[in-house]
Order: structure tokens, then C-alpha cells, then sequence
């Protein structure tokens, strides 16, 4: 009998046991992995990776503006993260006399650096467990009395971690509650940029390229923390000099090997690896197709302005960038889903969950029952659920007229108190000053039309659902001739005019008269009491099982590889530097080379427009030595699980050096936010030598180069 069962659970065991690529461990917690990856060939210590009393790999690696990772790289503060990250920094620097995008940046020297209000770059400084503290005392407890005392014991916590000190410190909770972890920050706030390739090497291949291997893209830039005399953070001064960090990472010069060892260090965004099979289900079948949908109307729409007009093109390049990043990705997480069936996966591993919870009456009891939940309560709340994802994409990613709608809202509504505290005048200049940047980006024809695709659409898709009585009662062609006729919300002159006569009834005017207003007014009512309530408890009560459904893989599965699901906290992911085979008759090479440059600019799309300098050193053969067999490498891809905010995490070697930044994955590989699949799972890497490359050969900024420590 003892035999049998224990057969039963290795092999149950086995199919949740996920091959060692998967998962983003807490850098904390990476000791019960050391043998693991030191298996697959790394020469490291856990401690070398992460350690609170002595300096460590950690220590080099920082979150970037709260979104993307960047790591330091010299002595002296030297930061590199992606293009993608450091966009609208480098954007903001750029005029028609500078044009830093199409031409590149770099500071010849330190005090050409420039400064970047507002934004920020943070160092890990400890990870610490504090499940016990948090809730201490508060089994048998529920609801309310029991989020109180969680606070209040997080409240204390944070309390006595930052007194004192010039860090900040934050709770998470980790596995949906099963785990609370205290994250204690340093934030720099004098980063300054140093430099940056042209668009044509920095944004190389665009939205063409954009989720797709082979890539040839060089995501990088550059960037430096000041701190003040103390090398303490300190917001930008003159005064204020390089930072001086606990460590920095060594650059890789070695010969690559496919096979060999990788590890990202970063800050993943969201994972969501443990939604039942019902709601995978409901997210496969209805949401993405319907947000994909969606989206693909707006494009259609805003790359048909794109292609009439260079100005159009301009206006809409950023917009559009946002738009398709999102629709892209989904489309390559559908594909790679329905290709593993990862449904019947969902319900295999449901299964062996269930049968193992049958083998005792008391984890019957805990968790016999959970996935039923789980499935049933998708069943009742997705379609608020459906509700809140269109609404997403009707009221916020859609046309922006609701956007201009809800900005006018929020400023009228504080109209008397503005006029009390006789700020008004200077809050009318803000709203203009944020109106003619807006307008200037912005196309009346162009939104009529996305509004017009998108209202039908959103109808349609919201079925018997309860709408805005101005959608039921109109059709979408004559809201959008009545709204972009009427609207003060929809044209720069009526706007004017509107702001020019603002008054104490301007907010009553618009409730009662702007066709488009009202229509926001509407829809902003219907969501607040119509999917919100439904939405808010849907939620808390999924947090609640997925609780219990982690702690039952906890407890029944011991012997599985857990992880806690991403939450932009520091998590370190590992795996190998390989290829992938994602369709049948079709192989991946791991790296890309600069031939591949040329090769796609000879196709003539514009997204794989150059300089003429690329193509003179690419010519030359002029790869100084950073080429390994007489190839320069651009990027790689590697078996390791990355998601959103992964962008520009260092990809180290065995040793932990720095082999390169990644900055994407490969459109068979989105899925990996539902489900990693280490065949087709694939981060893409831009190499390291290549970076070194375009800043000494292409942009003469040898010196930056010459800060860094290279390892050969
Ligand atoms: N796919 C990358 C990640 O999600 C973004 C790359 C930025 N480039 C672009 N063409 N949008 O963020
Ligand atoms: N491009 C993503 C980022 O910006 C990374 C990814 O989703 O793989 O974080």
C-alpha cells in the first residue's frame, strides 16, 4: 500500500515539476536552488548572487524608473538599460537641432550629461521574510478585523525599517498571501543620460520586428547615478558627483557557447501561472480575442492616417507603438497557448491536484474543493470581468476623446475649490499647456473613425450587458457626425474657445450640451455602478482561492519547483543560451549577426532604415575585436522565463558576467505569462559586445567603453 502511494506521488509530482528553466525566484531564497544551477554550469555562489552583509551581484542591479532594469557597469555609476527604457528620456532631449533619436547622443564628457527630472533608479538594499510577523496572531480571523491587523502589523514593520535610515521599505504580498515580503529600497534621484544610438540602431526593425526572432535590434542606452558628497542620494545638484556602487558588473568578451549558462536579474512585472483551467478558458476564448479585436480596428484605422501623411506619421508613431506592442503580444500568446493545448495541460494538472487532495481527509478538506471554486466563480463573474477589459479598451486605449473627456471632468469638478484657493488662473494655464500638446499629437479624422469602428464594436462584443442609453439609442455613424461636429472635446478651436470663456457654468454646459461629455458621463456611470462592484469582488474572492490553491500545491507537492508569481519585485530567472525549434520545419539559430542588418535593409521596409555609417563599418568588416569567429554577434536568445519589466536586465554568464541586456521575447514565447514551455520559450538578448561595439566603432565613444571592466 505504502508503495503504491508513493509511486502515485512521484509521478503526480512529476507533472508539476516544471523543467528547471521555469520560474523567477526571490534572489533571497536562491540557496535552495545552488545546486541546481550549479548543475547547468554556474560557478557562483548563492551568496555571490545575493547577500545583505557583504556586496554582492544585487547590489549592480537597479530598477529603472519603476518599470525596466538597468545595471551598473564601472566604478562610476555607469548605467545601461534599454532604448526602449530610456525613451522618452532621450525623447525629451531632442529637438530639430538635436535630433538625438535619428542621430544618437553622447556626452563627450561628464558634464555634458544630461539631466532627467523625476526620474529615478533604485538598489535593492535586503529581501526579508516577514510571513511570521505579518500575521502573527490572525488565524481564525477574517474580513476586516483581519486586514486590519495585517496593515497594522505592516505599518510597524515598514516603521521601524526605514527610521533612521534614508531607505524606504515596502510589504508585498507574495503567492497571493500565502507569503509577505519587506523589500527595503536606496532611490537615486540624479540619473542623467550619457548616451544613446540613433532610432535606426536603438529601435532597429520597429514594429515589424517588434516580439519577433531573428532580431537585430541594439536596445540600449546610457546613463549615470550622481550622489552627493556622502555618495548618498541626493535629488540633482551641480555639486553632486558619480556614484560609487557595492559592485558592478564585468563585461563578457569570451566566446559565446549555445548550451552555456545564462541568469537575468530583474524586475518582472506580472505572471499569472496559476489561473484554472475555466479561466484560462474564458481569457483564450472571449477577452484576448475580443481586446485583439478591439485593437486591430483602432490600427487599422491609425496606420492608414500613418501611411497618407509624414505628419500623420509623426503625430501617431507613439500611440500606435503602445497600441500594437499589447495587440502583438496577445496575438503571440493565443498562438503559443492553443499550439501546447494548454488547457488540457490546465485540466491534467487539475486533475493530479484533485486525486492527490482525495489521498487524506484533511487536504480533501482544505483543498478538494478549490478548483471547482475557482472554474465556478469565472463562470459567474467573467462577464463583469469581459465588461472591465472592454471598458479598458473602449474608454482608455480607444478614441481619445473619453481621455480628453475625464481630464476636463477632474479639472471642473475642482472648479470651485480652484477659484476658492484662487488657483484657477494657473490651473487654466496647465489644462491649456496640456491641451496643445495634446492636439498636437492628434487627428480629428483619424479619431472620429476609431471612435466610430470601436463604438460598434464595443456594442456588439458587450451583448445584453447594460450600456450608456446614448449607445442603445443611436447608432455609432451618428454619434460619431454628432460628436465630432459638436464636441469642444474633439477640435483645438472649440476647445480654445471653450477654455477662453470657461465660467462657474462651463461644467453644467457640458453635462447638458456636449454630445461628447455626455456620452463619457454616461459610460462612466455605467462602469462605476454596473462592472466595478462586480469586478472588486471578483477579484478578492479569486485572491482568496488562488491563496488556498498555492498553499495546497505547497503542502501536497513538496517536491515540485514553486515560484511566486512576478510583482515587480527583484526575481532572478536562469537557463542556457539556446535556439528553439517553435514550428514544425523551422529552427531558430541562438544569435543573430550584423549581415542580418543589411540584409532586412535591403528589403526596403522603412522599419529597417539605417544610417549611412552602419552600412559603411558593416562593409568594412571594421568589428574591432568584438567579434567571436569573425562574426559580430548582435543578439542571442536563452531558455529563461522573462516577462514585462524584464527590459533591460543584464543576461550574465556563469561567472556573472555581463553577456548582454535583454530586452524582448520571441512571439512563440509570450504565452510564457500564462505558461512557460521550455521548448519554445525564448528571451531575446542583445549582445553585450555589440553595445560595446556601436559605442566605440560607430559613435566614437570609446571612453565609456574604456570604463568598464572587460573579462576576456
Ligand atoms: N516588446 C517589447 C516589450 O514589451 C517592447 C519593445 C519596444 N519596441 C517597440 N517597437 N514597441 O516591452
Ligand atoms: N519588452 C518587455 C519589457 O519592456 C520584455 C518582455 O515582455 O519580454 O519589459
Amino acid at each position: 500500500m505504502k508503495r503504491i502511494f508513493l509511486v502515485v506521488v512521484i509521478a503526480v509530482a512529476s507533472t508539476f515539476s516544471s523543467k528547471a528553466e521555469e520560474g523567477m525566484l526571490i534572489p533571497s531564497l536562491v540557496k535552495a536552488f545552488e545546486n541546481d544551477m550549479q548543475a547547468m554550469g554556474m560557478r557562483l555562489s548563492a551568496e555571490d548572487i545575493y547577500d545583505v552583509n557583504n556586496s554582492s551581484i544585487k547590489d549592480a542591479i537597479i530598477h529603472f524608473g519603476g518599470g525596466c532594469t538597468a545595471e551598473l557597469v564601472s566604478s562610476q555609476g555607469l548605467l545601461l538599460t534599454n532604448h526602449h527604457c530610456g525613451y522618452s528620456q532621450i525623447q525629451s532631449h531632442s529637438s530639430l537641432e538635436n535630433d538625438y533619436l535619428k542621430y544618437g547622443f553622447w556626452a563627450k564628457n561628464k558634464s555634458e550629461e544630461l539631466t532627467n527630472p523625476g526620474l529615478t533608479a533604485s538598489r535593492v538594499v535586503r529581501i526579508e521574510d516577514v510571513t511570521q510577523t505579518v500575521l502573527f496572531d490572525t488565524e481564525g480571523l477574517s474580513g476586516q478585523e483581519r486586514y486590519a491587523k495585517i496593515q497594522a502589523a505592516i505599518q510597524k514593520l515598514v516603521n521601524d525599517a526605514e527610521t533612521g535610515t534614508h531607505y524606504t521599505a515596502k510589504i508585498k504580498a507574495f503567492n497571493y498571501g500565502n507569503d509577505y515580503y519587506m523589500i527595503v529600497k536606496e532611490t537615486f534621484k540624479d540619473v542623467r543620460l550619457v548616451g544613446t544610438p540613433p532610432n535606426s540602431i536603438g529601435k532597429f526593425g520597429g514594429d515589424t520586428d517588434n516580439w519577433v526572432w531573428p532580431r537585430h535590434t541594439g536596445d540600449f542606452s546610457v546613463f549615470r547615478i550622481y550622489a552627493d558628497q556622502n555618495n548618498q542620494p541626493s535629488e540633482y545638484s551641480e555639486s553632486n558627483i558619480p556614484y560609487t556602487p557595492l559592485h558592478f558588473l564585468p563585461v563578457s568578451m569570451k566566446k559565446r557557447t549555445p548550451g552555456e549558462f545564462t541568469m537575468v536579474y530583474g524586475f518582472p512585472g506580472t505572471t499569472e501561472q496559476h489561473l484554472s483551467s475555466g479561466n484560462l478558458k474564458y481569457i483564450m476564448d472571449q477577452e484576448r480575442p475580443a481586446r485583439i479585436k478591439m485593437r486591430e480596428k483602432s490600427l487599422s484605422v491609425i496606420d492608414a492616417s500613418m501611411r497618407s501623411s509624414d505628419l500623420l506619421r509623426i503625430k501617431y508613431a507613439s500611440k500606435q507603438a503602445r497600441i500594437a506592442n499589447g495587440w502583438k503580444k496577445w496575438i503571440g500568446q493565443l498562438g503559443g497557448l492553443k499550439t501546447v493545448d494548454a488547457i488540457q495541460i490546465k485540466l491534467d494538472r487539475e486533475k493530479a491536484y484533485n486525486t492527490m487532495a482525495a489521498t487524506k481527509p484533511e487536504w480533501n478538506d482544505k483543498y478538494g474543493s478549490v478548483i471547482n471554486d475557482m472554474n465556478a466563480l469565472v463562470a459567474k463573474y467573467k462577464q463583469a470581468d469581459f465588461g472591465y477589459s472592454m471598458a479598458i479598451e473602449y474608454l482608455s486605449v480607444g478614441p481619445e476623446l473619453f481621455g480628453r473627456a475625464r481630464e476636463m471632468n477632474k479639472f471642473l469638478s475642482n472648479y470651485t475649490a480652484l477659484v476658492e484657493r484662487g488657483e484657477l488662473d494657473a490651473e487654466i494655464e496647465k489644462q491649456l499647456k496640456s491641451a496643445k500638446g495634446f492636439f498636437k499629437n492628434y487627428d480629428e479624422a483619424t479619431d472620429k473613425r476609431i471612435f466610430e469602428l470601436l463604438t460598434e464594436e464595443y456594442v456588439k462584443q458587450m451583448g445584453d450587458a447594460p450600456l450608456p442609453s446614448m449607445l442603445e439609442n443611436n447608432s455609432a455613424e451618428d454619434l460619431a457626425n454628432l460628436i465630432y461636429k459638436k464636441s469642444i472635446l474633439t477640435n483645438e478651436a472649440r476647445f480654445m474657445k471653450f477654455m477662453n470663456k470657461l465660467g462657474s457654468k462651463s461644467a453644467k454646459f457640458l453635462a447638458k450640451k456636449d454630445p461628447g461629455f455626455m456620452l463619457w458621463s454616461e459610460a462612466n456611470t455605467n462602469f462605476m455602478s454596473n462592472v466595478i462592484p462586480d469586478v472588486r469582488t471578483y477579484r478578492s474572492l479569486m485572491e482568496g482561492l488562488l491563496k488556498t490553491y498555492v498553499a495546497g500545491k505547497f503542502e501536497m507537492f513538496p517536491d515540485a519547483k514553486h515560484w511566486p508569481d512576478a510583482n515587480s519585485t527583484m526575481r532572478i530567472t536562469y537557463g542556457k543560451l539556446e535556439g528553439s525549434a517553435p514550428h514544425d520545419g523551422m529552427q531558430y539559430t541562438e544569435h543573430t549577426t550584423i549581415d542580418g542588418i543589411i540584409t532586412k535593409n535591403n528589403s526596403g521596409n522603412p522599419d529597417y532604415d539605417l544610417l549611412p555609417r552602419m552600412k559603411e563599418l558593416a562593409a568594412a568588416k571594421d568589428y574591432g575585436d568584438y567579434a567571436q569567429d569573425g562574426e559580430l554577434w548582435v543578439c542571442f536568445t536563452g531558455s529563461n522565463h522573462t516577462t514585462g519589466g524584464n527590459s533591460g536586465s543584464p543576461v550574465l554568464d556563469a561567472d556573472g558576467n555581463l553577456l548582454g541586456l535583454n530586452f524582448d521575447r520571441s512571439w512563440e514565447s509570450t504565452m510564457s505569462d500564462f505558461m512557460f514551455d521550455s521548448d519554445r520559450c525564448r528571451n531575446i538578448t542583445v549582445d553585450i559586445r555589440y553595445v560595446l561595439w556601436v559605442m566605440d566603432r560607430y559613435s566614437g565613444a570609446k571612453h565609456i567603453v574604456d570604463e568598464m571592466t572587460l573579462i576576456r
